[in-house]
């Protein structure tokens, strides 16, 4: 079964064909890096006119490259759930738009849901049931996901997503956006232990996270309380800055999933997200990993940012399961998880 998925939730247009949920047969994302950089982050409306350009480019070139025609294709797959609104909306009405010209079934696929998904593609073992961390540019959530529709929120951001602390702390440090790449990078000329930043931990039970304070402590570290204008380390101290800063996020990143794994006594890990691809946290979980005797699973690099594929995969699940979708189908900004009892029970 050959589905097309269209994904226009945040910065990336999306397409891809998969076949039978797990065989990409081609996999097209035009980035608008370039658009956002000099606002050092992401505008909404510029996003939001950049997808209307190239949504149908993109869709045309996922087909060509899969050597699919439009009429071959059993399903039309889209990111619905959380996102920008305009940006969602230029990808909604495109598969919309071809579901109702080709007659063919379509479906809507919840954005992180499908970043988990994305440990499923190309591979031949199972991921479920499995304890998932999604890590990217607007969410940092630990799920216990049962199968690939049914995702049990354990802990979620109270305010800044990871991958949102890595831009911010990137601007910060001049290091331009996005800013994980850069810092990542940047890291890997530092010392770690030069600048300790403090870990947020919300009380020694709570599976929540919060990435604001060690922002502000970046900014008072490299520009003073006073808040100097512009941040004046030299490329040592940066690189320092950017080690310490990645380690503490890392670390509690980990801690906070190992938790989650021992409470819910999985066998399985899964990670998706555009932070999924930072070196530190892929070194630090698979030792954490090993120890706990947990099978890790992390999707290919270019798997973790956002892109069609995962959306066709976890499409195609949703599609043999009738979940189909009609006209009436609207973008719905905001993830609406709701929460397991576990965080409740052991919330500090
Ligand atoms: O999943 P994604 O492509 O978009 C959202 O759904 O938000 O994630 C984008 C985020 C950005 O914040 C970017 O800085 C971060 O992923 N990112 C990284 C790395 N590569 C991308 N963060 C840390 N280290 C990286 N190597
Ligand atoms: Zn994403």
């Amino acid at each position: 079964m050959l589905v097309l998925g269209i994904e226009s939730s945040c910065d990336e247009t999306a397409a891809a064909v998969v076949a039978d949920g797990r065989i990409v047969r081609s996999n097209v994302v035009a980035t608008q890096n370039a658009l956002h950089l000099p606002y050092r982050g992401v505008v909404p409306e510029i996003a939001a006119r950049a997808h209307l350009t190239s949504m149908i480019p993109v869709i045309d070139s996922a087909l060509r490259s899969a050597s699919v025609a439009l009429e071959d294709v059993d399903g039309i797959a889209v990111t619905n759930t959380p996102g920008l609104i305009g940006a969602l909306l230029i990808g909604i009405t495109a598969a919309k738009t071809l579901s109702w010209a080709l007659e063919k079934p379509l479906v809507a696929v919840n954005h992180l849901h499908a970043h988990i998904y994305s440990c499923a593609l190309s591979r031949e073992a199972p991921i479920f049931p499995c304890v998932s961390l999604v890590v990217s540019g607007g969410h940092t959530s630990i799920y216990f996901s049962r199968d690939e529709l049914t995702h049990e929120l354990m802990g979620a951001t109270q305010d800044d997503a990871a991958g949102e602390a890595f831009d911010k702390v990137a601007a910060i440090l001049n290091l331009g956006y996005p800013g994980g790449p850069a810092i990542d990078k940047a890291a890997k000329q530092g010392h770690a232990e030069a600048v300790r930043f403090p870990r947020t931990r919300l009380g020694p039970r709570s599976l929540d996270f919060s990435f604001s304070g060690i922002k502000t402590a970046v900014l008072y570290h490299c520009c003073g309380k006073k808040g100097r204008e512009e941040c004046l380390l030299s490329p040592e101290e940066t690189a320092d800055v950017a080690a310490g800063f990645q380690e503490a996020v890392v670390d509690v990143l980990v801690e906070k999933t190992m938790a989650a794994v021992r409470l819910r006594r999985a066998h399985r890990l899964a990670v998706g997200g555009g932070v999924a691809r930072n070196s530190r946290l892929r070194e630090k979980l698979t030792v954490a990993s090993r120890q706990a005797g947990v099978e890790l699973i992390l999707p290919e690099p270019v798997y973790c940012i956002d892109n069609g594929a995962m959306v066709a995969g976890l499409g195609y699940h949703a599609l043999k399961q009738g979940r189909t979708a009609g006209p009436e189908l609207d973008a719905v900004p905001r993830q609406l998880d709701s929460r397991s009892p576990y965080k409740r029970k052991g919330a500090g």
